[in-house]
């Protein structure tokens, strides 16, 4: 079998990407989604303009020291920088591993409630992974979106397709030495509280774990991106980050197998602030984790570098960026302290995201 001949790859890429109070940078926004960005801070939406901005986010110095790897998107993966080489290169130079977003979007998921979605990308995957790993990408990111509401979702349905389609994804990527990344996120819409999330998580993940033994899966060369356990962002009961981080070790406690690397959550909507302390309270709560945890934030690192840089000040886009990574990378190591670095106050949550 073609996993075989990749298992001990697989291994060291994935502890690679877990090295302790480390994280991973989450850059790989579809060109509709960079859109939104853009929009925000007035820059128009063109190649060269993704091109200037991701060679920022390259070329921040001393990003490796708290960020191990990068998701890119495709097009990031075979783009040039702006003053020529590849991005690619800038981002290896600075000891990342580079990543890619494999799946191709959401759509309504037939049968499921309203709403629901399933998750595009496993036709020909196989032979993009090749390409990809030929190119230089060494793991894969596949978005599986779930969500909360009053009226039954998620429904078994949507939680069975989406469990089955990041286990397909998985298997497929190994065969081809990328690690995957099982991203089951459950979106911060609604207003449930943290205990209906904690049960609708535990559900989602055994039937991810369990889908992913059936398609003979290789933990110890696989990533969880989940969302942390968090009530509703209409709940008007808020959690303190010691409650955030205890419902959401005890969810990932009671689901996830040993044998796996590392947990990195992604933000999910909160601000750049609240997704450091979030995970550093969570740190400081866990004592012996079977696994490392930290991040893979996209919003939470991004939010600041995009309003400082603004289309031209490359200098403070960089710090910014930098100041959450770092930020972050002593939250993956429970010493941060709260507001010691600069943040964007805003709430990064959107209802109904798309990436
Ligand atoms: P956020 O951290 O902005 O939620 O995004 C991370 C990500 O990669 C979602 O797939």
């Amino acid at each position: 079998m073609a996993l075989d001949t990749h298992r001990e790859e697989l291994a060291a890429t994935a502890t690679a990407l877990a090295r302790p109070g480390s994280g991973l940078l989450a850059a790989d926004e579809s060109t509709g989604t960079i859109g939104k960005r853009f929009a925000a801070i007035g820059v128009e939406n063109s190649e060269e303009h993704r091109r200037a901005y991701r060679t920022l986010l390259a070329t921040a110095p001393g990003l490796g020291e708290w960020i191990s790897g990068v998701i890119l998107y495709e097009e990031t993966l075979f783009q040039d920088a702006a003053d020529g080489g590849s991005i690619l290169d800038l981002f290896k130079a600075q000891g990342l591993v580079p990543g890619i977003k494999v799946d191709q979007g959401l759509e309504p998921l037939a049968g499921g409630l309203p709403g629901e979605t399933w998750c595009t990308g496993l036709k020909g995957l196989q032979e993009r992974a090749a390409r990809y790993y030929a190119r230089g990408a060494r793991f894969a990111k596949w978005r599986a979106v779930l969500r909360i509401t009053a009226d039954d979702c998620p429904s078994e349905l949507a939680v069975r397709e989406n469990a089955w389609g990041l286990a397909r994804y998985a298997r497929t990527v190994q065969e081809e030495g990328l690690v995957p990344i099982v991203e089951p996120e459950i979106l911060m819409d609604g207003d449930h509280d943290i205990e209906t999330t904690a049960a609708v998580q535990e559900w989602v993940l055994r039937l991810v774990y369990e889908a992913l033994a059936i398609n003979g899966v290789f933990l110890e060369g696989s990533l969880l991106k989940p969302s942390m356990t968090l009530p509703g962002a209409e709940c008007l009961q808020r959690p303190t980050p010691e409650q955030a981080a205890e419902f959401t070790l005890r969810t990932l406690q009671r689901c996830v197998p040993a044998a796996v690397p590392a947990i990195l959550f992604l933000s999910g909507g909160l601000s750049e602030e609240e997704a450091s302390v979030y995970l550093n309270a969570i740190h400081q709560a866990v004592g012996v984790a079977p696994w490392h945890l930290g991040f893979s934030y996209g919003r939470a690192l991004q939010q600041s570098c995009l309003k400082h840089w603004a289309g031209h000040d490359v200098v403070s886009g960089q710090q910014a960026l930098l100041a959450r990574a770092r930020a972050n990378g002593q939250s993956a190591r429970g010493v941060y302290v709260a507001g010691s670095e600069p943040s964007d106050g805003k709430s990064l949550f959107e209802a109904n995201y798309s990436y």
